[in-house]
């Protein structure tokens, strides 16, 4: 069964299928209304969510499918101790499609071992958010009209910035792009990305945390939001949550054809004065999500069982009762499953779910 639980879960060239598609419908939208009569999509999101949630009804609606699903998993059976494997082994009985959101890492991922429908993951705690990928490709390739050759500077925070972590993994398979992390000490990127994506992949990064001193060489700003509901201690928050904000000032030093990208929502790391800035592509950037989630509901639902586009094989994961891992925010740590590793770049044990390193 083909799911997207991260964006390693798809080749190269089923991106590029799919970001060909997303252009494909903008062209001729009127080709693929009804192309999803009958069908069903369920959104579990177990967190707040503007954009994704109804970027995907939206979605699913004018391709002439339904959507069922909650937004506020207190309103379902999740309040009543329900595990994930049980609801979408519930939910798939009813839906053909499962858009799931949670804030714990992994949770998509236990979903798409037992689930009968393809499982799209709609952001997992600080993890993943590849269908945000997807959009953010879209984006770059309709404003600079290429992906390859690229400099993106990513800025922010960009320990719990899950759409930082699913894009630059993206990336990583196209040709000569080159990374710059523009972050505060407490807001750098995790090791596992810089290890086992950027140094595995050869993808040339920076880290630096002055954004005046970036901005001139980059063709794309990727802006993110502090993330405050990812922080254990609120004292720390305090000290970074205002750390860059992109103002009318900074965007006179960028270049001419820049393009600023944000996932949103924005608190105040973009001031109103650069919404009017033609090279500000955040709220183009909102409708291509609709687009691409368009592209990828088609594409998974001819996939889904097609072994021409399987799920990519991994090595067996390590079984072994005396590690453990240490994030409180993974799923083996909230729900019973089995704890797995896997042995990831420079000998280090990973969480099989959550990616966190294992002491
Ligand atoms: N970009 C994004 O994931 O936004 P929402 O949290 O509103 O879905």
């Amino acid at each position: 069964m083909k799911h997207l639980i991260d964006p390693t879960d798809l080749t190269k060239e089923e991106i590029d299928q799919i970001v060909a598609l997303a252009e494909d419908i903008i062209a001729h939208r009127e080709r693929y209304q009804g192309s999803m009569a009958h069908k069903k999509l369920a959104t579990l999101f177990y967190e707040p969510s503007t954009r994704t949630r109804l970027s995907f009804t939206a979605a699913m609606m004018e391709l002439g499918g339904n959507v069922l699903g909650f937004s506020n998993p207190q309103n379902s059976s999740v309040s009543k101790g329900e595990t994930v494997q049980d609801t979408v082994r519930v939910v798939g009985c009813f839906a053909d499609i499962i858009a799931m959101r949670h804030p714990i890492e992994g949770a998509p991922l236990v979903a798409s071992e037992v689930s009968r429908v393809p499982i799209i993951n709609a952001g997992d705690g600080s993890h993943s958010h590849p269908t945000q990928t997807l959009t953010d490709l879209l984006t770059i390739k309709r404003e600079l009209g290429h992906i390859d050759g690229i400099t993106i500077g990513f800025c922010g925070d960009l320990r719990f910035g899950r759409t930082v972590h699913s894009l630059i993994k993206a990336l990583s398979r196209y040709k000569d792009i080159k990374v710059v992390l523009i972050a505060p000490d407490e807001l750098r990127l995790p090791d596992y990305i810089k290890q086992d994506v950027c140094d595995k992949m050869g993808v040339a990064y920076r880290e630096t945390n002055s954004l005046d001193d970036a901005i001139p060489e980059l063709d794309v700003l990727y802006m993110t939001r502090v993330q405050k509901e990812r922080f254990l201690d609120e004292d720390e928050f305090d000290r970074v949550k205002d750390s860059f904000v992109l103002d009318a000032r900074r965007m006179a030093l960028a270049k001419e054809k820049m393009a600023v990208l944000h996932p949103l929502p924005r608190v105040n790391e973009i001031l109103t004065e650069v919404d009017d800035d033609p090279r500000a592509a955040y709220f183009r950037q909102v409708e291509n999500g609709k687009l691409v989630r368009m592209a990828l509901i088609i594409s998974l639902m001819e996939w889904k069982n097609d072994p021409a586009h399987g799920m990519p094989e991994h090595d067996a994961p390590i079984l072994n009762p005396a590690l453990h891992c240490t994030n409180p925010k993974c799923i083996c740590n909230n729900e019973k499953h089995e704890s797995r590793f896997r042995l990831a770049e420079n000998g280090i044990t990973r969480c099989w779910y959550c990616d966190s390193k294992v002491r």
